[in-house]
C-alpha cells in the first residue's frame, strides 16, 4: 500500500487519491497489532480497565502524535531522518528519525516472525489440523509448534521475503488494489467470528472481561503497557507515518486521515477482543496466554461454528495479508532512509535492510526453541524486542514528535500545512495545538517514567 518512490528522479510520487492515503496509512495501522497483539496484551493486563485507558490514550495521545507525524513528513517531503535535518537544519532533532530506523529493525524482526506463524496457520488450515482437537490439545500444538525452531525461522524467512519483494519491486499498487477488497472482508469475518464467539455458552465472561473495568488490576506498568499498544496499534512513533505523510498530496485533509485511521484501527482491536474473550471463557483458555492467545483461542472458534474449514482458511490468509502491508510500511522506513541518505538504490538498500532484520528476526523465532536459555532480564529475544520497541523507543520518539510540532515548527507552520495553506478550515488547529504542547508530551512523559519506575505515584 506504498507507492512507488522513485529516488532517482527529483520528483517524488505520491498517493493518488484521499482514499489510497487512508488505505495505506489503514493498511500500516491495522494488522497483527489489532488482532494478535491487542487482545493477549489486554488479557494480561487485566481486561476493561485497560480498554477503558487503552482508548483514553487513542484519543487524546494517539492521534495528535499521529497529525503532527503526518504534518512533519508533508512538510518535509522526506524520510524520517531526512526530515528533521530539512525542517531543523544543524539541530539534533534528526536523532528522533534515527532512533525510528532503529525501531524499525527490531519491530520488523518479531513482526514477521508472528506473520510467519500467520503462515504456519494457514497450512494448519489447508490439512484441516484443528478438527477434533481440545482447546488444551490445540495449546500444545502451538507451544510444538513455536518450540520446533526451523519451521517457525523458515516461515519467517518466506514473511521476509514477500515484505522485500514487494518494496523493491514497487507493486505497492497491486498490493493497494487486493487490500482494498482483501480488508473489509477481513472486517467481515471477524463480525461473524464475534457473534458466533459471544453466542457461545459462557460467553457473558468474556464480555464483562473486556468491557467491565476492574482498575484494582491496573498497575504502572500496565499503563505504559497501554500506551506502548496504542502506539504499537497506530504504527506511531517511529516515523512509519512521517514517510507515509511525505507521499500525501497537498491538498489532501491531514487531520480527517488521522482521524479516521485512528478510529478505523481502534474498530477492528475492539472487534478483535469481542471474538476473542467470549471464547477465551467460553473454552476454559488462561486470558493470559501471552503470545499464544489469538492462535489457540481462534481454531477452538472454527471448530464450533458451520463452514469452520473455510472460514478458517480465509481468516489466516487475510491474516496474512493484513500483517504484509504493515511489514512494508515498517521496512519501507529503513528503504527511503537508506535510499535517501545514503545514496543506495532502492534495490541496494531493500536488500541490505532485509538481510539485517532477517538476521535479528531469527533469534526472535527461535525464542522459545534453540534460544529458550536465553533470556536478558527475563525477558526473550522476542520479548525483549517487542518490549522495548513498542513501550520505549515508540513512546520516547512520540514524545519528541509531539514537542517538535507543538514548540520547534509552531502554530504558523502547523496551520499552515493543517489547513492545506489556508484553503481549509483547520477548526481543530487550538485543540491540536494545546494537545501536543501540554496534554500529549505531559501525560507521555509521566505515563513513561513512572511505568520504568523512574518516578512513582
Ligand atoms: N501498526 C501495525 C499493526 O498494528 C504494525 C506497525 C506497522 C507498526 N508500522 C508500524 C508498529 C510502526 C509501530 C510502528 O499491526
Amino acid at each position: 500500500m506504498i507507492p512507488k518512490v522513485n529516488v532517482d528522479s527529483p520528483r517524488r510520487d505520491s498517493f493518488t487519491s484521499n482514499i489510497g492515503v487512508i488505505a495505506a496509512a489503514a493498511g500500516s495501522a491495522i494488522g497483527l497489532g489489532n488482532i494478535w497483539r491487542f487482545p493477549y496484551v489486554l488479557g494480561e493486563n487485566g481486561g476493561g480497565a485497560f480498554l477503558f485507558i487503552y482508548l483514553a490514550f487513542v484519543l487524546g495521545i494517539g492521534i495528535p502524535v499521529m497529525l503532527s507525524e503526518f504534518t512533519i513528513g508533508r512538510r518535509a517531503q522526506r524520510n524520517p531522518v531526512g526530515s528533521f535535518k530539512k525542517l531543523a537544519p544543524k539541530r539534533p532533532w534528526f536523532l528522533i528519525g534515527v532512533m525510528g530506523v532503529i525501531a524499525a529493525f527490531m519491530i520488523l524482526s518479531f513482526y514477521a516472525a508472528v506473520a510467519g506463524w500467520t503462515l504456519e496457520y494457514i497450512y494448519q488450515s489447508v490439512t484441516n489440523s484443528f478438527a477434533g482437537k481440545t482447546p488444551d490439545q490445540l495449546g500444545e500444538m502451538f507451544e510444538d509448534f513455536r518450540m520446533g525452531s526451523w519451521r517457525p525461522v523458515i516461515w519467517f524467512l518466506v514473511f521476509m521475503l514477500f515484505t522485500a519483494a514487494i518494496v523493491i519491486s514497487g507493486v505497492q499498487k497491486g498490493i493497494e488494489k487486493y487490500s482494498k477488497i482483501l480488508m473489509p472482508i477481513l472486517l467481515i469475518i471477524l463480525i461473524i467470528l464475534g457473534i458466533r464467539a459471544v453466542t457461545l455458552p459462557g460467553a457473558g465472561a468474556g464480555l464483562s472481561f473486556l468491557f467491565k473495568p476492574d482498575f484494582s488490576k491496573i498497575t504502572a506498568g500496565t499503563i505504559l503497557e497501554a500506551l506502548g499498544q496504542a502506539f504499537f496499534s497506530l504504527s506511531i512513533g517511529m516515523g512509519t507515518l512521517i514517510t507515509y505523510g511525505s507521499y500525501i498530496q497537498s491538498r489532501d485533509n491531514l487531520a480527517n486521515t488521522a482521524i479516521s485511521v485512528s478510529l478505523a484501527d481502534t474498530f477492528i482491536a475492539v472487534l478483535a477482543g469481542i471474538a476473542i474473550f467470549p471464547a477465551v471463557f467460553a473454552f476454559g483458555i488462561d486470558p493470559a496466554a501471552e503470545e499464544g492467545l489469538v492462535f489457540i483461542t481462534l481454531p477452538n472458534i472454527f471448530q464450533q461454528m458451520a463452514g469452520g474449514y473455510f472460514f478458517s482458511l480465509l481468516f489466516f490468509i487475510l491474516l496474512a495479508v493484513a500483517a504484509l502491508t504493515s511489514t512494508i510500511s515498517v521496512l519501507e522506513v529503513v528503504v527511503a532512509y537508506f535510499s535517501e541518505e545514503l545514496n543506495l538504490s532502492r534495490k541496494k538498500a531493500t536488500i541490505i535492510a532485509a538481510l539485517s532484520i532477517s538476521l535479528l528476526g531469527i533469534l526472535a523465532s527461535a525464542s522459545w526453541g534453540w534460544f529458550d536459555k536465553v533470556t536478558i532480564s527475563g525477558r526473550n529475544f522476542f520479548g525483549l524486542l517487542n518490549f522495548t520497541s513498542a513501550n520505549i523507543l515508540l513512546p520516547v520518539g512520540g514524545f519528541f514528535i509531539v514537542i517538535f510540532v507543538g514548540w520547534f515548527l509552531g502554530k504558523n507552520q502547523v496551520r499552515d500545512e493543517i489547513s492545506n495553506k489556508g484553503t481549509l478550515k483547520a477548526r481543530i488547529l487550538g485543540v491540536f495545538m494545546f494537545l501536543v504542547r501540554f496534554i500529549a508530551p505531559i501525560a507521555i512523559a509521566l505515563v513513561f517514567l513512572n511505568g520504568i519506575g523512574i518516578i512513582k505515584f
